[in-house]
C-alpha cells in the first residue's frame, strides 16, 4: 500500500530527469487481495511507467535513419512516431507486440479481454463497437454531440490517476465535471503481463464507469429522472448503478445462486460477487471498445443476448 501511495505522489506530466527503462517495478496489488478502494494510479503509460520514446522522437533521426515506426522520413506532429495518435497506439496494440494488450479483432492473447475489441482499425465503419477515426464525426446515441473518436478521445495519452488512464472529461466540454473511474485490480501492468491484467477475473468494478460513458451518451444514464426514470419506477431506460438486491423487478435470489459466465457488476463496498451491494452498470451489458456483436453487447453464454438479461431477471 505504501508503494502505491508513493506512486500517487509523483506529479503528473513531470518529465523525469532520466527515462525509465522497461520493465519497471511492479505497481500496486502486490500482496493478496484487492487494494482498498480509493483514487490510484492508472497503470502503464503513467508516472514512472511513462516511457517518452515509446511514442515520441526528438528529431526523427538515429544514425541518419528515421525513428518513426512507419519509417517515414518526414517528422510527424507533436514529434510522434506515427502520423496520428490512433495509428501510433495501434502500432503496439494491434496484436503484433506481445507485451501490449491487443485491442483489434481478432484478439487471441486471452479469451475474454476486459475491454473487448475494435472491429477494424481507423476509418473502418461498423455497428459492433466504437468506430475509430470515421470519415466524418458521428453522433453519440443519447446525445446531440458528434465525435471523431481516437484512442485519445477516451484515454489520457500521458496517463492519470483514473482506471486505465481514462480521461476525466472525455468530451472536453467540462459539463460533466471530473469523472473518477475506480476499478481495482489484483495484478497491475508491469510492461509485459497483459494476459494477467486485462481480464475480468483480475478486476473489481467500484464506481464511475457509468458516468464516464454517460459523459458522451448523456441520456443513457439520466442526469435527470426524466431521462432514465427513477428508482420509484417505471424505468424509462435500463437503470445503471442500481443494486440488484431488494428490487421487485430484479431477481436477486437467482443472481446469488450458481451462474456461469457471470456478467460484471459494480461492487462498491466489498470484494464479494455475488453480494447485496452488486449494481448493474454499462459494462454488465456492453464491452467498452466493442464485442463483435451489434451495439457492443455481451452475450453471457456466447450465443444469446437473453442469457445476459436472465442473470438478473430469471423470466
Ligand atoms: C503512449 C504514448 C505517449 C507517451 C509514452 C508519451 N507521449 Fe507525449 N504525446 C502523445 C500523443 C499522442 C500526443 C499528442 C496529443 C494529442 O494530439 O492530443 C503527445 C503530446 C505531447 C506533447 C505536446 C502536447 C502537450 O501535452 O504538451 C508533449 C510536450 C509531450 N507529449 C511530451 C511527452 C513526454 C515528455 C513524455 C515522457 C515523459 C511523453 N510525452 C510520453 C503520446 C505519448
Ligand atoms: C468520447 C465520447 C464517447 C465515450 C466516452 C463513449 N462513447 Fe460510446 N459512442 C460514441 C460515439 C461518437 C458513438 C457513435 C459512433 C460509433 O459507433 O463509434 C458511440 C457508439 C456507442 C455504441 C453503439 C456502437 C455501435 O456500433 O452501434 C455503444 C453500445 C456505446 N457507444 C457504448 C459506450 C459505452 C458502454 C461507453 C463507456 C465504456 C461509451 N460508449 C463511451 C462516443 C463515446
Ligand atoms: C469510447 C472510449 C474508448 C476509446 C475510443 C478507446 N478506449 Fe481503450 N478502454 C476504454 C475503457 C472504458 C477501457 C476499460 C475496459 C474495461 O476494463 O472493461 C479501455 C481499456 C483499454 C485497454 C486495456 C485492455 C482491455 O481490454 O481492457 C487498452 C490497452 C486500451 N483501452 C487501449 C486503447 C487503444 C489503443 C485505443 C484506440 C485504438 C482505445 N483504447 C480506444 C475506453 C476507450
Ligand atoms: C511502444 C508500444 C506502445 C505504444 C506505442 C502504446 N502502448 Fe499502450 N501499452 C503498451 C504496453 C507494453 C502496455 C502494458 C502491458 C502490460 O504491462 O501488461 C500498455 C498498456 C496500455 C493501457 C493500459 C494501462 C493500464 O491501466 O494498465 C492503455 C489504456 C494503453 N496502453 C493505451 C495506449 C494508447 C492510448 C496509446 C497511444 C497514445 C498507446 N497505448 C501506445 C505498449 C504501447
Ligand atoms: C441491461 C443491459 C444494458 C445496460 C446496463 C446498458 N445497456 Fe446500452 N444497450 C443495451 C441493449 C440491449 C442495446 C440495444 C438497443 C436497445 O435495446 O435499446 C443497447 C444499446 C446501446 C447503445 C446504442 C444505441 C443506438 O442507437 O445504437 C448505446 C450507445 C448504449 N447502449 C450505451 C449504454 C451506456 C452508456 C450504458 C450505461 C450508462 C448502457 N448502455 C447500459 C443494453 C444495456
Ligand atoms: C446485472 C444485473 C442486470 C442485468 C444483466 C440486466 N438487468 Fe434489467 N434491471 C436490473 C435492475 C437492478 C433493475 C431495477 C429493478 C427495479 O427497480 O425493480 C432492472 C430493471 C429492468 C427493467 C425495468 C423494470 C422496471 O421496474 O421498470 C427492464 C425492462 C429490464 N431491467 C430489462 C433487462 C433486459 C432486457 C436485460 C438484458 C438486455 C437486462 N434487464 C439485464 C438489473 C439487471
Amino acid at each position: 500500500m505504501s508503494l502505491l501511495l508513493a506512486t500517487l505522489a509523483v506529479p503528473l506530466l513531470l518529465a523525469p530527469p532520466q527515462e525509465p527503462v522497461r520493465p519497471a517495478r511492479p505497481r500496486a496489488g502486490l500482496g493478496g487481495g484487492f487494494p482498498a478502494a480509493g483514487p490510484r494510479a492508472g497503470g502503464w503509460h503513467h508516472g514512472d511507467n511513462l516511457v517518452c520514446s515509446d511514442c515520441h522522437t526528438t528529431h526523427n533521426s538515429l544514425h541518419g535513419q528515421p525513428m518513426r515506426y512507419d519509417g517515414v522520413a518526414e517528422p510527424a506532429d507533436n514529434l510522434l512516431r506515427m502520423g496520428s495518435p490512433t495509428e501510433l497506439c495501434l502500432y503496439c496494440h494491434d496484436g503484433t507486440d506481445p507485451a501490449a494488450p491487443d485491442v483489434l479483432e481478432p484478439v487471441s492473447y486471452v479469451a475474454d479481454p476486459a475491454g473487448g475489441w475494435f472491429t477494424g482499425g481507423a476509418g473502418v465503419p461498423n455497428d459492433h463497437g466504437h468506430d475509430l477515426r470515421p470519415a466524418s464525426p458521428l453522433q453519440a446515441p443519447g446525445s446531440s454531440e458528434s465525435f471523431s473518436l481516437e484512442c485519445s478521445s477516451c484515454h489520457d495519452v500521458h496517463g492519470n490517476s483514473n482506471y486505465r488512464n481514462l480521461l476525466f472529461d472525455p468530451p472536453g466540454s467540462a459539463d460533466n465535471g471530473n469523472v473518477v473511474v475506480v476499478v481495482d485490480e489484483l495484478v497491475s501492468a508491469n510492461g509485459s503481463n497483459p494476459a494477467q491484467v486485462y481480464v475480468p477475473a483480475n478486476l473489481k468494478d467500484r464506481s464511475g464507469m457509468g458516468e464516464f460513458c454517460n459523459s458522451c451518451h448523456d441520456n443513457f444514464h439520466g442526469k435527470t429522472a426524466g431521462e432514465e426514470g427513477g428508482a420509484s419506477r417505471p424505468w424509462l431506460r435500463h437503470p445503471n448503478e442500481e443494486t440488484i438486491f431488494g428490487k421487485d423487478h430484479a431477481d436477486y435470489s437467482h443472481w446469488a445462486g450458481p451462474i456461469t459466465n457471470r456478467v460484471r457488476v459494480e461492487t462498491p463496498t466489498d470484494d464479494i460477487v455475488p453480494s447485496s451491494d452488486d449494481r448493474v452498470t454499462c459494462l454488465s451489458c456492453h464491452k467498452a471498445h466493442g464485442s463483435g456483436r451489434v451495439d457492443s453487447l455481451i452475450y453471457a453464454d456466447g450465443l444469446r443476448r437473453l442469457s445476459t438479461c436472465q442473470q438478473c431477471h430469471n423470466q
